[in-house]
C-alpha cells in the first residue's frame, strides 16, 4: 500500500474545504486508517463503528487485540449518543479541560462501537483532541474516530509524521502532517464510573490540575511498580517506547552518573546519556542527547519521544538516563521512562 502523506500548510488561518483534509476524511469514510496530529501524539484514525476499520488499526501497528482504544469526537454533543451516565465530575472534567489531553472513561452505549474498539469492556475512553487538523478531519467524517497513538506496538508513540512513517509507511493509507505536537506525551486516562475519579494512565493534564476542578482524584495503585496487580487500563501492563539499547535510570548525582559512563566504557562499551540542557554539555559520553530542560518539565515530556527514538540511529550500547521529579506531568514523564528502561533502576547505593 502507498502511504499519502498531506502537508496542511498554514493550516491555523484556514482549514474548511481544504482538500487534503477531504480526502483524508474520505479514506476515513471508506473505511481506511489514516493517521493525524493531536496535541499529544499522532493518532491512527479509524471508524470507530466499523469492526473492518477498526482491525486495519490492529494489523498495522502489531498491538495486542486485548488493548482497547480510545474514541476521538470533534463536538460535545457527539457524546450523549456514545455513553451512558455522565458523571458530575466527568461533566466538571468536560467543561474545564475539552479539547485536551484527557481521555475519559464512560459506561459505553451498547451497540454503538465495534467491538474491537472496547476490546469486550463495556466501558470506552473518549476524548476530544486540542489540535485544529484533529478537530477538521473528525468534523468531516461525521463519525467518531477510534485512535491510538501512530507508532508499531512497543515503540514510542509519535511526535512527527517522520516518526509515523517511520513505524508504518506502507501499512496505512495516510498521514496528515502537522509538524511537531505540542505537549509530546499521551492524553491523562481518568476513570469516571466509580464514585471518586481514578487515573489510569498518567499523562497531559496532571492530577493536580484535575483536583482543582473536581477534588480528590485517585491513582491506579497498580502503577507503582512496586506492586503485582493488574493495572485498570489494559495497555500499561505492556512494556513500551524502548529503544534498541538498554536503558537504566538513575537514582544519583550527575558525578555518579558520569563514573557509571566511564566505567561502561573501560569495559569497552558505547555509552548513550539521556541528559538535559542544563547537563548535556558537561557529560563526557559516547552519544548525549538533551531532554528539555529541567527548570520547565513540559520541555521533557514534548522531546521525550523523540530522544527516546534518536537513540536507535546512534552506535550505543547502553543509555543511562537523569530522572525527573513527579509531579504535575513529571508523573507522566517517570511513568513512560519506567516503561522505556523496563523497571531498571541504578541507585547510588543500591542496584535493583
Ligand atoms: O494522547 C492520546 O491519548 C493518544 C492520542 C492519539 O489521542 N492516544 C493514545 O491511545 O495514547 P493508545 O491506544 O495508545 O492508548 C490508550 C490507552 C491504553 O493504555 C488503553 O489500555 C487505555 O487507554 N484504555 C482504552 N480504553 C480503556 C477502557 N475502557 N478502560 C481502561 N483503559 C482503557
Ligand atoms: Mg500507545
Amino acid at each position: 500500500m502507498k502511504t499519502i502523506q498531506w502537508s496542511v500548510d498554514n493550516y491555523v488561518d484556514n482549514l474548511s474545504g481544504n482538500p487534503q483534509l477531504k480526502e483524508a476524511a474520505e479514506l476515513l469514510r471508506q473505511n481506511e486508517v489514516v493517521a493525524f496530529p493531536t496535541e499529544t501524539v499522532y493518532g491512527l484514525g479509524a471508524n470507530a463503528k466499523s469492526d473492518i476499520a477498526v482491525a486495519k488499526i490492529y494489523e498495522a501497528k502489531g498491538r495486542p487485540s486485548d488493548n482497547p482504544l480510545i474514541v476521538h469526537i470533534a463536538e460535545i454533543n457527539q457524546l450523549e449518543e456514545l455513553v451512558t451516565n455522565i458523571s458530575e465530575q466527568a461533566q466538571l472534567l468536560i467543561q474545564q479541560f475539552w479539547p485536551g489531553p484527557l481521555t475519559i472513561i464512560f459506561n459505553c452505549r451498547p451497540g454503538i462501537f465495534s467491538e474491537k474498539v472496547t476490546a469486550g469492556m463495556d466501558t470506552v475512553g473518549i476524548r476530544m483532541p486540542d489540535h485544529p487538523l484533529a478537530l477538521e478531519l473528525i468534523r468531516l467524517t461525521k463519525l467518531p474516530i477510534a485512535a491510538p497513538s501512530a507508532n508499531r506496538s512497543g515503540k514510542p508513540s509519535p511526535t512527527t509524521a517522520r516518526h509515523v512513517l517511520d513505524d508504518l509507511n506502507g501499512r496505512i493509507a495516510g498521514v496528515v502532517d502537522g509538524g511537531y505536537t505540542g505537549v509530546g506525551v499521551e492524553s491523562t486516562v481518568i476513570d469516571c464510573t466509580g464514585d471518586i475519579p481514578m487515573i489510569l494512565r498518567p499523562g497531559g493534564l496532571s492530577k493536580e490540575q484535575m483536583e482543582m476542578v473536581i477534588g480528590e482524584v485517585l491513582v491506579d495503585p497498580a502503577l507503582n511498580s512496586d506492586t503485582n496487580d493488574r493495572p485498570k487500563s489494559p495497555g500499561m501492563k505492556y512494556t513500551h517506547y524502548a529503544p534498541d539499547a538498554p536503558v537504566y535510570l538513575v537514582d544519583g548525582t550527575f558525578a555518579y552518573i558520569q563514573e557509571l559512563v566511564s566505567n561502561k566504557q573501560k569495559e569497552g562499551l558505547k555509552v548513550g546519556v539521556i541528559a538535559t540542557e542544563e547537563t548535556k554539555k558537561d557529560y563526557r559520553a559516547d552519544v548525549v542527547i538533551a531532554c528539555g530542560s529541567r527548570q520547565d518539565l513540559k520541555t521533557v515530556a514534548h522531546t521525550l519521544y523523540d530522544t527516546l527514538r534518536a537513540f536507535n540511529n546512534q552506535d550505543v550500547d547502553i543509555i543511562f538516563s537523569e530522572t525527573f521529579p513527579i509531579e504535575g506531568i513529571g508523573l507522566a514523564i517517570m511513568n513512560r521512562l519506567e516503561k522505556a528502561a523496563g523497571h531498571r533502576w541504578v541507585r547510588q547505593n543500591k542496584v535493583d
